[in-house]
């Protein structure tokens, strides 16, 4: 499973896992591929203690951040609102909808003490340039080897400190267009999003889009992203002229993760077919479980999700309510909204490893793929 990507960025197996949870990226790394950690959700400080923690966890083994600055997001044109700005636009309508259905499926309110998170905060708006800078700023003061965006080309300082500092840069495409826009733009490594990924993606399918964007712009590396979670997939990737596979949802029901335990138990018991693309959560298209929540996103008198970001903005409060509520797995009606960004590869997701071990399962199931269309040329 040698390939240039190996040499790149300094690892046994091309194998990247993207993950929020710090101890998924040092196992993945630790086991010889490579971890990233997802930074958007997390505050500055926050990325900073999670930062200094996988560098000593890892010993000086590589490890990357992926931050999000979307190209496009309400006021984007304008450089960028004020949270207070953009909390005045979300209509009534829509406040008095989501707190309609927390009393239906009751839902209890936050306790005081609770305080507001970062989407929901005072601070910068979530998912937005504004948001970016600070988070850029620790994770260039970290070690690290790779800084990924997704959503649009990473901005211009982004490639600029991260070529000074000798970091690489990469970025998710879901079209073919993406990825050549990202190349001009200076990116080093592009991961080909296909359609089944779990998070926001688009609508071409990873079988499709991969070997479109590997010829389009060779020789920069490509890495397959989009329902890859086992050594089969792997060796499929590779097949298709990727130069190893970017991974995200398989990681969500390991020991590590800290997924919510009402939503791993969901994942576990999936199939395939439970996942759909919805706004619901971010204000654009994400592929996520099914559940009460996106039903009723869809349902007749919805209102309809709004735009990035005063979507998150909205439902921030809310989906921390669910989440606090659906803990214990008493309250039924937190436990039917709960859910989740996750790919359709959520129906091979059938037990709770470590991602230790989901990696050296990939490993010997490509193995064993290889030794098979080996000797299909013996037939
Ligand atoms: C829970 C979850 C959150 C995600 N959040 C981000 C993110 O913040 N930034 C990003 O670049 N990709 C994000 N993604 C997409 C992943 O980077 C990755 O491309 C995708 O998970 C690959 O497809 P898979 O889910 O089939 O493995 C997320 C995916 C999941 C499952």
């Amino acid at each position: 499973m040698k390939t240039n990507v190996c040499e790149i960025l300094g690892v046994d197996v091309p194998i990247l896992a993207f993950t929020h949870c710090r101890d998924v990226v040092a196992a993945v790394t630790k086991a010889g591929g490579f971890g990233v950690l997802g930074a958007a959700g997390h505050t500055p400080e926050q990325l900073d203690v999670d930062l200094k923690w996988i560098t000593d966890e890892v010993a000086g083994k590589p490890f990357g951040v992926d931050i999000i600055v979307p190209a496009k997001y309400e006021g984007s044109d304008e450089g960028g609102k004020s949270a207070a700005d953009l909390r005045a636009m979300i209509p009534q309508g829509h406040r008095d909808f989501l707190e309609n259905m927390m009393d239906r499926y009751g839902v209890p309110e936050m306790p005081k003490s609770d305080g507001l998170n970062v989407m929901g905060g005072d601070g910068e708006p979530p998912m937005t340039y504004s948001q970016a800078v600070p988070l850029m700023d620790v994770a260039f003061s970290h070690p690290i080897k790779l800084i990924v965006n997704a959503l649009g080309p990473p901005p211009p300082d982004m490639i600029a400190r991260a070529h000074e500092q000798g970091i690489l840069v990469g970025a998710l495409a879901g079209k073919k267009s993406h990825a050549v826009r990202h190349v001009a733009a200076g990116v080093d490594i592009i991961i080909a999003q296909g359609h089944e990924a779990g998070g926001h993606t688009g609508e071409i399918g990873t079988m499709v889009l991969v070997p479109e964007i590997v010829d389009a712009v060779h020789p920069i590396p490509v890495l397959a992203a989009g329902g890859i979670g086992t050594g089969r997939q792997v060796a499929a990737s590779l097949a298709l002229g990727a130069q190893g596979v970017w991974c995200g949802s398989v990681w969500l029901t390991t020991l590590e993760a800290e997924t919510h335990p009402a939503v791993k138990d969901k994942f576990l018991a999936a199939t395939s077919s439970d996942t759909l693309r919805s706004r619901s959560r971010t204000g654009k298209p994400a592929r996520q479980l099914r559940s009460a929540w996106t039903d009723e996103w869809e349902g007749a008198d919805s209102p309809g999700t709004l735009p990035m970001p005063l979507q998150p903005m909205l439902i921030s409060e809310a989906s921390r309510r669910v989440d606090r509520a659906a803990l214990n797995g008493e309250n039924v009606g937190a436990v039917k909204l709960s859910n989740y960004f996750v790919g359709q590869i959520v129906g091979q997701m059938n037990e709770s490893i470590s991602a230790t071990r989901v990696v050296e399962n990939m490993i010997s199931e490509y193995v064993d793929v290889m030794d098979r269309l080996e000797s299909l040329n013996d037939q």
